[in-house]
């Protein structure tokens, strides 16, 4: 009897702690409030320890983020080991975000490889959002990227255009597969090379090429930093530590490559023209007294993100556009009889016509919804605050999917589907409030004060690379159809898994 009650007494001693221990557990991830006693977002169901991170292993990042946010919802809170994140898949919560907290969220969170041309400690992308940040800025934005300077550069880009075109017809001629994605890049690492660098900058020497490989080079590797800027510390030593000397390898190539082309700028300078982008910046490099110093390598670090970043991005964009294009004859049909009846066929498209060429910016635009290349866009809380009557502790980091929002049933018809029609539809009209909460529909080049600020030359190189093709060529493809399937595995651009190849054949 004694026994018996005493093992009773022992079981219940064992359960009693069996079911303790989960349920302080439970109560210490999901019930516990922050000090002020606010709560935390929603969250989904977590395992203990790794937290979400199961979630996150059998699809894409932003696939499996979409899954988890259309079963939770659209403004969550989930854990990777000690990292919390936010998790924001819907445009009204982006508004909010965006709307009211746009400083707070302005950081990208840690530098995954100090020395590292792209992306490290001398570069613009991963800047924290102070003064030299500002200064950079609004260079970039007087000199090279805002409206006026783009209008100045105008006469460059044609001649690239030109040149590209007829690059691909000797191709063609010679019955050369060819993969739309490299040409594409090329032709943007050649433009934005003349761009900022003027003639040292040399398409002859085949400089375009070089930048384009040691971009797709560090685009390989990028999963790398992806690991990193999501997950921090609990990855970091694991992933970066594993794959820093490769990353470092072609860092240090691409370094050299920018050096050259430097020294040959400033040797050359009396002679030629230079560029006023690269002038501001030189100029701000050797004034002492400049408040904000910028130094050889913020100059080769800008260099460096601003052709990696606008060649990834803008040939991605190309390849999956024409892929659609390709795959839908109708739509190909309307593009050309656009371009036809605009341009004509005597003359080569140029960016110009753009704006009389709606069908052909629709076309880029449904691509952008449906394919962004930065499918999630990962920042960080850098001080506590109140959102929706949630709290959000400083060091939080913040994931938009943008992919999720711009798929979003409750904001677009046919989310799915490739509809370039909806972009004719007359604008947003509305309270400024309202047309501001409609446009976080659309997320392609991020929002905020770090959105993307090459969206007008993005948007001008798409369409216009875009507009050669379909005015000048039709293509044999192996098969039907492209095969529309995404890249898998963790990367910083959302890419076809298969490259779009096929053989040119001139328009009658
Ligand atoms: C179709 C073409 C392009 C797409 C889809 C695209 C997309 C993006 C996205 C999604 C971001 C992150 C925004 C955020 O975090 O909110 C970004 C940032 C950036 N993009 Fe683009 N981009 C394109 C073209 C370009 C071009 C042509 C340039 C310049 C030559 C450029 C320069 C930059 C820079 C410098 C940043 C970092 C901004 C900052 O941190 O302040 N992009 N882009």
């Amino acid at each position: 009897m004694t026994t018996m009650v005493s093992f009773d007494f022992l079981h219940c001693f064992i359960f009693g702690l069996i079911f303790l221990f989960p349920t302080l557990f439970l109560f210490v991830y999901f019930l516990k409030k922050p000090n002020n006693g606010i709560d935390l977002p929603p969250s989904a169901p977590s395992l203990p320890i790794i937290g979400h991170l199961h979630l996150l292993l059998f699809d894409s990042i932003h696939k499996c983020f979409q899954k988890i946010s259309s079963k939770y919802g659209p403004f969550l809170h989930l854990r990777i080991f000690h990292v919390p994140i936010v998790l924001v898949s819907s445009a009204s919560a982006a508004h909010e975000i965006f709307n009211a907290h746009d400083t707070n969220v302005s950081f990208r969170g840690a530098i995954a490889i100090d020395e590292c041309i792209v992306f490290g400690s001398f570069g613009y992308f991963r800047a924290s959002c102070g003064d030299d940040w500002k200064f950079m800025r609004k260079l970039i934005m007087s000199k090279a990227l805002g409206p006026q300077a783009l209008e100045r550069s105008r006469s460059i880009r044609e001649l690239e255009l030109e040149r590209f075109h007829k690059n691909l017809l000797d191709k063609a001629m010679k019955k050369e597969t060819l993969k739309i994605g490299e040409e594409a890049r090329i032709l943007v690492n050649n433009t934005l090379g003349k761009m900022s660098l003027g003639s040292s900058f040399s398409v002859e020497d085949n400089d375009g090429k070089k930048v384009s490989e040691y971009s797709i080079q560090l685009a390989d590797l990028s999963r790398m930093f992806c690991v990193e800027q999501i997950f921090h510390k609990p990855l970091e030593k694991l992933g970066i530590s594993l794959l820093k000397n490769e990353i470092m390898q072609v860092s240090n190539k691409f370094e050299e490559l920018l050096e050259n082309i430097l020294v040959n700028y400033e040797e050359q300078v009396d002679k030629h023209q230079g560029t006023e982008f690269m002038d501001a910046l030189l100029a701000a490099y050797r004034d002492e007294k400049t408040k904000y110093k910028i130094t050889r390598n913020h100059i080769k670090a800008l260099l460096a993100e601003l052709f990696f970043g606008a060649g990834e991005s803008s040939s991605s964009t190309t390849r999956w556009a024409m892929a659609e294009i390709i795959n839908n004859p109708k739509i190909l049909e309307r593009l050309r009889e656009e371009i036809d009846f605009v341009v004509g066929k005597s003359r080569l498209i140029q960016e110009t016509y753009l704006p009389k060429l709606p069908y052909l910016q629709a076309v880029v635009k449904e691509s952008l919804r449906l394919h962004p290349v930065g499918a999630v866009l990962p920042r960080e809380f850098t001080q506590d605050c109140t959102i929706g009557g949630f709290h959000i502790s400083e060091g939080t980091s913040l994931v938009i999917n943008a992919y999720a929002v711009m798929r979003d049933p409750n904001s677009w018809k046919d989310p799915n589907e490739f509809k370039p029609e909806r972009f004719l539809a007359a604008s947003i009209l509305g309270q400024e409030e309202d047309r501001k909460e409609q446009a976080m529909k659309f997320l392609p080049f991020g929002a905020g004060r770090r959105g993307c600020p090459g969206l007008n030359l993005g948007y001008t190189l798409v369409e216009t690379t875009i507009g050669v093709l379909v005015q000048c060529f039709d293509w044999e493809i192996k098969g039907d159809k492209i095969n529309m399937d995404e890249g898998s595995g963790l990367r910083f651009f959302l890419d076809l898994a298969h490259p779009l190849e096929c053989i040119f054949i001139p328009r009658k």
